[in-house]
């Protein structure tokens, strides 16, 4: 009967992705994870209810595409039950979630190359008993004409699996560690997936996270077919508009995007793992794209950069680690030199490098594993060295660096330790007395190359015994020098290498050096490693006048820093936190993009200011304790973004926490308030968070506050720089409200606001209850502005309806809450600047207040379902109205007279502020029909005046 009844069910009208299943990894939030979404399809407007563990999300499809999106919070949950229900069928569900690291891994045939090719294939595939919380996921090969929803089914015609056995397809489905291991799906499973994830987790001890592996990968295949049409464009106009090849099938532009990557685009993922370029290296370019100036060089440079940020836009989960494989030798030891000197592999590399950070000047949350001296052959030729053992254990230390920001060494405890990178080149100059003719030195940064020394790549074999092949560093040192037009490789003698200074000096030139190249051939017998035996990436620079390789950032060039106002902040703050979009995904270049962006998308003009970074900027103080922000995501320092923002007419905010450890176990305050605020000052900082976290706290909850507000009047005195305090928390008018005026300018009053509906609702009825604190005149006793905080703004997230995000802004606007934008600003759509740049509300936002009253309060609930809250506004004239409808159904909302504070008989002229036009003029009471979970928004003006309406 049971099951006749289960035959009887109409099929559910939700489709869920093939990566949402049994066992999957969904990335958490915790330190740089930054969000994790879920995608479907349903039936056009259909109402979804997404039950995620405890927490209900409902969503409405889109009208058009059926499509939805919700934002999921998977924190360390390991046994999560997750349920997608429509309107009819049964729900998709997914059962034994985890929330923990994801990572994408890429490429062609070396990432496709199967662990049981590697070194001690059964050793290593055993060292998965260590990590049974690991996740496989195998994509099928597949590929497609047009961006795709959703993988195809295992076995689809014309797809393909690379494991298969016993003849069962292992693709596209979640397999735990035990049964990747039963089944033999490790095996076939990408040694370099594989061995690099499990190196981190060893070598960051990861401890139990659960991690997910993702294999995409395709062997042969071109940078070109794994890119979207758009990123296609932009590549070409940056490679002197050349165009990729044509091909066929796999190989043609954007057909493995559209199958294989495309399917993932909203997948989170704590870092993708890259290796791929062999193909592209045996691309010849024609003359013409040479007559062009084009080189392959920078041909793959364009396109793979352009591939990384489009893979990270599309995520919308702000950026995440990109680790590219760096090319090993396509050759083996004592091919003629003509035939390494064609391969194309020198001049992807340099390309891949200029992808990691700290290459160029660029300060990307990425890197590359140098691998140039593990060459060899396995099963599938020398194209596919075996030693993917090594080449992943030092993609696993960038990405350690890279994408969890470890500093120094990489590794405790039994984990070995290690620097993270070979050497890192810093200058080149060339001998400039008469007898230095033809002498050029090379710099290297000092931590980075303790224990430079040139190293034979054949002076032991892999299993570590030694090898008599002394081919290194005779006949093939890895430096040369161009002389006019020519290259001449320096001798051994000639190269002089001093691990002291961090230096090597190229002796001997017959003229003037031009350039100088490293490791310029395929493969590579002599490399120059530091004491962790890394080496130095191939390099080829021009020696130029100004021999700093440190490319200058724009803030160097940028005008002299102005001073900003020297007001008090009097009005609420507005502006962009990075919190709410970002997390902890946060980085310099992003901070950049949102100054440009808010000065130049009409945000500015509405009066945003601010630029605020939330949590993760910091990671240690140094040995004077002066607070250490991150260097590898904010390498120019926090005073060249003051500069920066202070240079476009912004300002410039950060975080901190009164504890001795942030919400994100950064380094607190506590303690060092006066050295930080003196550090503040001096980077030119206009605004403060300091929140309510962790480890040691001062015994009273506002000596922290005090501190600062000392620190920052000593800076104001000195400087004529306001610095805006924004606390966490001041939640009881009877317990806080007496004084908090006076440490403070914004606090907030509730807990963290989420981008639902419920959570705008209960955050703003909260603060609504604070009002009496703001508007009881201290502000003007304490000197600077108050305001309560209701959190910062969701406008433009996943998880509320355009007129959700209307109702969100009418709110704050209308109670006085600093407007801090947490969107993903630099790619805000229309409509999301629409509703925060809407200069009429803004402007409600920032009015005074009638009677000193600055926050605007809910003046009648009498209606089930509806609202009316009103602002009195300043001069005595006006008043702002917004009409909420709670419910699920429009609904008309009235305002009476009588609870605006507008005499009775009044003319009262009407403007409409969303739709930024008049209305006609009212009597008595304004009645709108309001829709559904929203509101509208007006402002009364009437020559008579307004009375007080005692609110
Ligand atoms: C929370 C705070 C959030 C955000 C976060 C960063 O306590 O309320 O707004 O700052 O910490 O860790």
């Amino acid at each position: 009967m049971l099951l006749f009844h289960t035959l009887m069910l109409s099929p559910s009208s939700i489709t869920m992705p093939h990566w949402f299943g049994d066992n999957m990894v969904l990335q958490t939030n915790a330190e740089y994870g930054a969000r994790a979404f879920l995608v479907g399809k349903a039936a056009p407007s259909e109402k979804v209810l997404v039950k995620f563990g405890e927490q209900s999300i409902p969503v409405i499809a889109d009208a058009t595409t059926g499509m939805f999106e919700v934002q999921v919070r998977p924190g360390g949950n390991t046994n999560l039950t997750i349920t997608v229900s429509g309107e009819s069928g049964p729900p998709v569900v997914a059962k034994h979630v985890s929330g923990g690291d994801v990572f994408f891994c890429s490429g062609q045939s070396n990432m496709v190359f199967p662990l049981k090719l590697a070194f001690n294939a059964t050793a290593e595939a055993s060292t998965l008993i260590d990590f049974p919380q690991f996740r496989f996921f195998m994509t099928q090969r597949d590929y497609a004409a047009t961006p795709q929803f959703d993988l195809r089914p295992p076995g689809a015609k014309g797809a393909a699996c690379d494991s298969n056995p016993s003849g069962v397809n292992s693709c596209n489905a979640w397999y735990t560690a035990n049964e990747a291991t039963a089944s033999g799906l490790i095996n076939d499973f990408s040694a370099v997936c594989f061995m690099t994830v499990r190196d981190i987790a060893k070598l960051h001890n990861l401890g139990k996270r659960p991690v997910g592996l993702v294999q995409s990968a395709w062997g042969g295949t071109r940078v070109e077919a794994w890119m979207s049409t758009d990123a296609i464009s932009a590549a070409a106009k940056r490679a002197s508009g050349i165009m990729p090849p044509i091909r066929t099938a796999q190989n043609n532009v954007s057909v493995l995007y559209n199958a294989m990557v495309a399917p993932f685009n909203k997948m989170a993922v704590r870092a993708a793992l890259w290796y791929q370029g062999e193909a592209n290296a045996d691309q010849k370019l024609t003359n013409a794209s040479k007559a062009k100036g084009g080189s392959l060089t920078q041909y793959y440079s364009a396109y793979l950069q352009e591939m990384i940020a489009s893979w990270r836009d599309l995520k919308g989960m702000g950026d995440f680690a990109f680790m590219t494989m760096q090319l090993p030798p396509s050759c083996v030891s004592g091919t003629s030199s003509a035939k390494q000197m064609t391969t194309g592999r020198m001049e992807v590399r340099i390309a891949e490098q200029e992808s990691a950070a700290h290459s160029g000047g660029r300060t990307d949350i990425s890197g590359a594993a140098v691998t140039i001296d593990l060459g060899g052959k396995s099963a599938w030729g020398a194209d596919h060295p075996p030693n993917k053992n090594e080449m992943s254990r030092r993609l696993a230390l960038q990405t350690v660096h890279a994408a969890y920001a470890a500093q120094g060494r990489i590794g405790s405890g039994t984990a070995e330790e290690s620097l993270w990178t070979g050497p890192i080149l810093s200058s080149i100059t060339k001998g400039t007395t008469a007898d230095a003719v033809g002498e050029v030195l090379l710099s290297f940064t000092n931590w980075s190359a303790a224990g430079l020394t040139l190293h034979d790549v054949h002076a032991k074999n892999i299993d570590g015994t030694d090898n008599s092949c002394k081919l290194c560093c005779a006949g093939a040192a890895p430096f040369e020098v161009q002389v006019g037009k020519n290259w001449v490789m320096v001798s051994m003698a000639n190269t002089l290498v001093d691990a002291a200074t961090s230096t090597v000096t190229l002796k001997g030139a017959s003229g003037d050096v031009t350039a100088v190249r490293y490791a310029w051939r395929d493969y590579v017998e002599c490399t120059l490693i530091n004491n962790d035996s890394l080496p130095l990436s191939p390099f080829v620079e021009n020696i130029v006048a100004s021999a700093a390789l440190v490319t200058t950032t724009a803030a160097a060039s940028a005008p002299a820093v102005r001073i900003i106002g020297a007001g008090k902040q009097m009005t609420p703050p507005m502006g962009f936190n990075s919190w709410n979009f970002y997390h902890c995904n946060i980085d310099e270049i992003t901070v950049r993009g949102v100054i440009d962006a808010i000065a130049s998308n009409g945000m500015k003009e509405a009066g945003y200011e601010f630029v605020n970074i939330d949590d993760c900027w910091q990671v240690e103080r140094f040995a004077n304790n002066t607070i250490q922000p991150d260097p590898v995501r904010f390498p120019s320092g926090m005073k060249a973004l003051a500069d920066y923002a202070h240079s476009k007419g912004l300002k410039f905010g950060v975080y901190t926490a009164r504890g001795s450890r942030t919400c994100q176990n950064r380094p607190g305050a506590y303690a060092h308030e006066a050295i930080d605020a003196a550090t503040y000052c001096e980077w030119g900082l206009d605004y403060l968070k300091n929140d309510n976290c962790g480890g040691t706290n001062w015994p009273s909850e506002n000596t922290s506050w005090i501190n600062f507000q000392k620190g920052f009047d000593e800076c104001y005195a000195k400087t004529g720089r306001y610095i805006v305090k924004s606390i966490e928390y001041c939640r009881d008018p009877t317990q806080c409200g007496q004084w908090i005026g006076g440490v403070a300018n914004t606090w907030r009053t509730v807990g963290d606001v989420q981008s639902t509906w419920s959570s705008v609702m209960g955050n703003i009825h909260a603060n609504n209850k604070m009002a009496s604190v703001v508007n009881n005149g201290q502000a003007v006793a304490n000197g600077q502005g108050n305001f309560n905080d209701a959190d910062m703004l969701e406008i433009g997230n996943v998880g509320l309806s355009f007129i959700e995000q209307q109702t969100m802004m009418a709110l704050w606007s209308l109670a006085a809450s600093p407007l801090l934008a947490g969107t993903d600003i630099i790619h805000a759509s229309k409509e999301t600047i629409s509703i925060l740049a809407n200069a009429e509300v803004t402007a409600i936002n920032q009015d005074l207040g009638f009677n000193g009253k600055i926050q605007g309060v809910l003046v009648n609930s009498t209606v089930a379902g509806v609202e009316v809250w009103a602002k009195q506004l300043h001069g005595g004239k006006g008043v702002a109205v917004v009409l909420l409808n709670l419910g699920d159904t429009a609904a008309p909302v009235t305002a009476e007279w009588a609870d605006l504070g507008i005499p009775a008989g009044a003319k009262v002229t009407v403007r409409d502020l969303w739709k930024k036009s008049d209305a006609p003029d009212a009597t008595g009471s304004l009645t709108a029909m309001t829709p559904a979970h929203g509101t509208k928004m007006f402002k009364l003006t009437t020559a008579a005046g307004i009375h007080d309406n005692g609110f």
